[in-house]
Formats: structure tokens, sequence, C-alpha cells
């Protein structure tokens, strides 16, 4: 087994999952916004930092944060490089490489990932700063006439170029190809688009050459879109994410961490234990089920935070929770009566 499989498999170990801290400049301010806090690096350095030094959540339910670019060069308030705390509770640090959606054609919804640009020179100097892994995230909408078969191909060779250059580098690549929930699209039109996005991109990664058992992939839960009138329970939305993912997901993939989308927090909770319970009763899902949560692990914290340094055990609090509930969930073993 190469180091890097060794890695991929840490990234997904049981009862674990991935801290998606990776917010670009832009997202972050939004956050904050929502809370009234002004984005300034500082801010941001504390925010993050209170998230980091959370150590027992980190060391009982997180194997690996993802960071943005300022975050792996910042040092937390005493002068630790940030990415030397997280990597002192024994949790692995990674990067966003992707430079952000660029629009197919002017005004065009759709969108590539841009970011291959200089990008084995980037990796070079993240393996230097400490990061063992990578995410490159590829966008979907569903709509009237997309996701295009233009837009599949296009995101899924890129996601795939990105793969091998992070194998080059020894680095361990999250392959994220979102379907966006948007929209008032049924359950079946998101399991149609993941399968078909899912296809392609296993496809590009073959072609690459890309080494799967040194991959994780990061995709979204099969769901109706978040203004269909028609919800599904989580037992519907267990089975059709199983389904799409036997469809299309090789066994050779060590892992897949899903992204919370804009679910709930407890939603998303609720969601990942209900799939991992039917993959339990089942007995034959080959790969581990996580999460790798931004919003649907940090929303409570966030919260709590308000931007006070008062307010930090409060916010570690409910980051731990959070946390735990879905290191519960990883295996199916959460329920509404432990929130
Ligand atoms: P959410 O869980 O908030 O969707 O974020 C995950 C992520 O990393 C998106 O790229």
């Amino acid at each position: 087994m190469s180091e890097m499989d060794e890695i991929a498999l840490r990234m997904v170990a049981r009862g674990k999952g991935i801290l998606a801290a990776d917010e670009s400049s832009g997202t972050i301010a939004k956050r904050f916004a929502s809370i009234k806090v002004d984005s300034t690096e500082e801010k941001r350095r504390e925010y993050r930092e209170l998230l980091f030094r959370s150590n027992d959540a980190l060391r009982e339910c997180i194997s690996g944060v993802i960071l943005f670019d300022e975050t792996l060069r910042q040092n937390a308030g005493d002068g630790t490089p940030l990415v030397d705390v997280i990597r002192g509770t024994d949790v692995l640090a990674g990067i966003k490489v992707d430079q952000g959606l660029v629009p197919i054609k002017d005004g065009d919804v759709e969108t590539v990932t841009n970011g291959l640009e200089g990008l084995p020179d980037r990796l070079k100097e993240y393996r230097e700063l400490g990061a063992v892994f990578t995410k490159w995230r590829a966008v979907f909408h569903i709509g009237e006439s997309t996701p295009s078969k233009d837009a599949i191909t296009r995101n899924a060779d890129l996601l795939a170029k990105y793969a091998k250059c992070c194998q080059q580098a020894g680095l361990v690549p999250i392959v994220e190809p979102e379907v966006l929930m948007e929209g008032d699209h049924d359950i079946e039109s998101c399991s149609d688009a993941s399968t078909s996005v899912l296809r392609e991109v296993f496809g590009a990664l073959g072609r690459e050459g890309v080494r799967l058992e040194a991959t994780v992939l990061k995709p979204n839960m099969v769901t109706p879109g978040d203004a269909c009138a028609r919800r599904a329970t989580s037992e519907e939305i267990a089975e059709k994410t199983l389904a799409c993912f036997h469809n299309t997901v090789p066994a050779a993939v060590p892992g897949i961490a899903f992204l919370s989308g804009g679910q709930k927090d407890v939603e998303a909770t609720e969601n990942l234990n209900a799939i991992n319970a039917l993959a339990n009763a089942s007995g034959k899902a080959p790969w581990a089920l996580t999460f790798s949560f931004g919003r649907a692990l940090q929303a409570g914290a966030l919260q709590a935070w308000g931007g006070e340094e008062a307010n930090i055990p409060a916010a570690q609090a409910e980051f731990h929770k959070r946390a735990q509930m879905n290191s519960k969930a990883s295996v199916g073993e959460w329920s509404a009566s432990i929130e």
C-alpha cells in the first residue's frame, strides 16, 4: 500500500469525518455577515483557531481539515502555525486548490472550475507547508436543459487532471462534483444528474490513470431541490443515494465523504445516519460513508461565537456536539434522542 493510500484510508477512518473550513474569502465574508462580523484577517484567524483548538472534537471525530490558502499560512494567537495546531491533534491538513468557478459562456449558469494553471508548483509549496490532501470542487446546476453534456464532460476532465496532478505530487485528491440543491427539481432529477456526473467523473479518472485507492469522493447526497414541493424522508434519500453510488462508484474508492450543500445541520446528520443504517442493513457498501461538511458542522458554532472572544467556549461546545453527532451518523448509530 502506498503512503497516499494510507492517507486516504485515514481520511475516512471509522467514526471520523472531515471538517471543511476552506471557505474562500468571499464565502467566509457571507458567513460572517450572517452574524454581523466584518471579515478581517484577524477575525478569520480567531474563528478558525477556535475550531482547530476544539481538541476533543478533533481527536474524537475529525480525520482531516480542509483549509483555504490564507489559513495554511496563518499563525494562531500564540504564534503557532494553525496547521501545527491541527496536526498536534493527529488530524490531517488538506488544502482547497481550485480557484473558483467561471461561466462556460458569458452569462451562463453553467461553470467550469479554474486552477490547473501553475498547479504543480502550488502543490509542491502546499506539501512543504504541511498539507497531505487537496480539494477541487466542480458545480452542476439542475435546470430545464442542465447539467449539459458539455458541462459534465469539461468538469469531469478537469477533476481528473487535477487528481492526477495531486497524486504525482504525493497528495491525496478529494474529488468534489457537487450537483446543487438549488431549485424545484424532484429527487429523481437529482438522482439522474448525479448518476450522469459520477459516471463521467469515474470515466475521466480512469482515462487519466488516477489511482482510486488514493482518492476520496466528496459528492452531494441525492435529495429533492430545496424548492421542491415534494419532500423526501431520510430513508428515501438513503435509498436513492446508495443506489446512485452502487451504479457509479468503483469499490476501489476507500470512502465517500458527503458535502452538506445547504441542508440544515441536524437534517444532514439524519440523512448521513440513514445512509449508513441502510448500508449496514444491506451489508454491501464497499466504501466508508462519512461527512466532509462545512456549514452543517459549523453553523451552531458560528452563531454561538458571534465574533466575541468570551463566547469561544460556547462555540467550541457547539462544534464538539455537532462533530459527535456526525461521527455517530457516519456509523449509523445516531438517533434524534441523542441530539
Ligand atoms: P458544505 O458542507 O457547506 O456544502 O461545504 C462543503 C464544501 O467543502 C463545499 O465545497
